[in-house]
């Protein structure tokens, strides 16, 4: 599995606060049989990460990876907040994709309501980057505007749900937006958006067991992930199967009233 949204880098956001603990969720990770985790540290207000900074941690994580037998390759990315996107040099923001791929990974705000997401994410897309938004399904705005939500997908963006998302770890809500999301067709990966190893941990293979969506597990966590890494065409979705989120399929547009 190939997680694509990992705090795993120490002492630059919420995540671990030192490399031992970089590798105490690396060793959870490889348990849990990722074999690739993409390091992305929050760009944002609060955190203002660079690259080179970036670059030099995983660097630095990777030495002590290979040094201690662990079986598991770091690369380079970041989670770049909607609100600071605009505000980051070019040169900066095209060394912030994921991996060597063309991708971005934009966290949209956790506020009930949203303004403007639609323009950063188009002017994102004329410099010439792809979008792959952060976990659409714990954001209220979504829960509220789904319309949005279908709109941004329509207009190329992927989406990266959060496997605790599946199984309720961030409520029952937020569980049912996620699944239906998946039914609609509206998600892109999987990845565990870990912050350390036990709490907020890098759940990945397991989560996507426990949400009954292991069929679709190789797809949303290892091919599609790939493909953002490689800027390789984003595979086709297998099919689902009709019990595979616990409803069945829904009809299109499940989300409109009346
Ligand atoms: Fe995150």
């Amino acid at each position: 599995m190939i997680d694509l949204h990992c705090h795993i880098l120490p002492g630059i956001d919420d995540g671990p606060r030192t490399i031992e603990e970089s590798l105490a969720i690396a060793r959870v990770a490889v348990a849990d049989g990722t074999t690739t985790i993409v390091a992305t540290p929050h760009v944002s207000w609060r955190y203002p990460n660079d690259a080179d900074t970036i670059d030099a941690l995983c660097q630095e994580l990777n030495e002590r990876l290979l040094g201690g037998g662990i079986p598991i390759e770091v690369r380079a990315g970041a989670e770049i907040a909607m609100t600071r996107a605009s505000e980051v040099d070019p040169e900066q923001l095209a060394r912030m994709r994921l991996g060597d791929g063309p991708w971005l990974l934009l966290e949209p705000p956790f506020t009930p309501i949203v303004t403007g997401l639609d323009g950063v994410v188009a002017d994102l897309q004329a410099q010439g980057h792809r979008v792959i938004l952060a976990h659409p399904e714990r954001c209220p705005a979504f829960h509220r505007d789904p319309d949005a939500l279908e709109a941004l997908v329509a207009s190329g963006v992927l989406t990266s749900v959060t496997a605790g998302s599946l199984t309720g770890r961030f409520g029952a809500e937020v569980k049912r937006f996620a699944l239906r999301m998946v039914e609609d067709d509206l998600v892109h990966n999987v990845a565990s958006d870990a912050h350390d190893p036990q709490r907020r941990p890098p759940a990945l293979a397991s989560e996507l067991q426990r949400a009954g969506l292991a069929d679709l597990g190789e797809w949303l966590a290892k091919a599609v992930p790939a493909a953002i890494l490689s800027g390789d065409p984003i595979p086709a979705r297998p099919p689902i199967a009709s019990n595979a989120t616990g409803g069945g399929l829904r009809p299109k547009r499940w989300w409109r009233r009346g």
